[in-house]
């Protein structure tokens, strides 16, 4: 099975972030030097997707532009001798193929998902949300490709999360099976802690096969009035189509500022121009009381 694109849903409001995403992309943020949209991208161009599906909206194309040439720019970096800033503008331009789609109606995660099936047609594909960046090694999308490739069914990737925490999540109930994978049975959002059938929580990274289109097209609203991707899920659940792979690594979630702040100082602290500076700035701030 071989998976080429990715489909990559950032048609949503993104209120949670809000007052930063009332005019600029959630996925426009920057985290240290790059927006997140651009760590999503790279995630999925190293596990060998070549072509972005975006699911987006008239207020988004800014997403898009960032991943095509900006002659005026590159002129002006060019006579300013700004080779090195000249290269890495020119490296994203040219990274990945960009397809766009518009939903013209934001009715959910799964809605946006469908958005994508003209696109996506009869092949499998990966599906990656900005709200969720991973880091570190075997960790992302190329383990969910190769549990697909492995088992031939629909993946999920779930994390494990405190067990006080899960009700902050969707959650699956799942057996056991080779290659720290699950088969799952069930998904539950949001569940008291008592009620939880485990701490594997549900992050934003599966891959699909088109049988999701059929269940999608027939998906009446969930929870909030959305079509939801996880009742979807349940849809394959229930015929023993999906499997969860557990993620390990380093995993923020873009869209809660503590672990926004979080990640831009992670990549700060990895960057050997900035790390001391930086960390003597920190204990600074950290020692002083006003
Ligand atoms: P969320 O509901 O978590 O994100 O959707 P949101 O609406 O952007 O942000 P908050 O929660 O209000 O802060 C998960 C992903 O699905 C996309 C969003 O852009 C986000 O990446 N999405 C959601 C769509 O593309 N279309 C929709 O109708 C809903």
């Amino acid at each position: 099975m071989e998976i080429k694109k990715a489909v990559i849903p950032v048609a949503g409001w993104g209120t949670r972030s809000l007052p930063a995403t009332k005019n600029v992309p959630k996925e426009m943020l920057p985290i240290f030097r790059k927006p997140i949209v651009q760590y999503i991208v790279e995630e999925g161009i190293g596990a060998g997707i070549s072509d972005v599906v975006f699911v987006t909206n008239q207020n988004k194309t800014i997403i898009e532009d960032h991943f095509d040439r900006n002659f005026l720019l590159e002129q002006l970096l060019e006579r300013a001798g700004k080779t090195g800033m000249l290269d890495e503008v020119r490296r994203v331009a040219d990274m990945v193929n960009v397809i766009a789609v518009r939903q013209k109606e934001q009715l959910g995660l799964g809605h946006a998902v469908l958005t994508a099936r003209e696109v996506c047609k009869n092949e499998p594909f990966a599906v990656m949300l900005g709200d969720d960046l991973m880091f570190g090694r075997n960790t992302g999308i190329g383990e969910l490709i190769k549990a697909a490739q492995i088992t031939g069914k629909a993946v999920v990737g779930v994390i494990e999360v405190p067990e006080e925490k899960v009700s902050k999540y969707g959650v699956i109930k799942g057996e056991k099976i080779e290659g720290g994978m699950y088969r799952v049975t069930k998904l539950v959002e949001k569940p008291p802690v008592a009620e939880a059938p485990s701490n594997l929580a549900i992050i934003g990274r599966y891959v699909l096969l088109p049988e999701i289109f059929e269940i999608l097209e027939k998906q009446k609203a969930g929870v909030g009035g959305e079509i939801q991707l996880t009742d979807a899920l349940q849809g394959l659940a229930d015929q023993d189509k999906l499997v969860a792979v557990k993620l390990a690594g380093q995993r923020f979630d873009a869209g809660d500022w503590v672990e926004y702040l979080t990640a831009n100082i992670y990549f700060a602290l990895h960057d050997e121009e900035l790390r001391d500076e930086l960390v003597k700035r920190l204990q600074e701030l950290l020692s002083c009381s006003g």
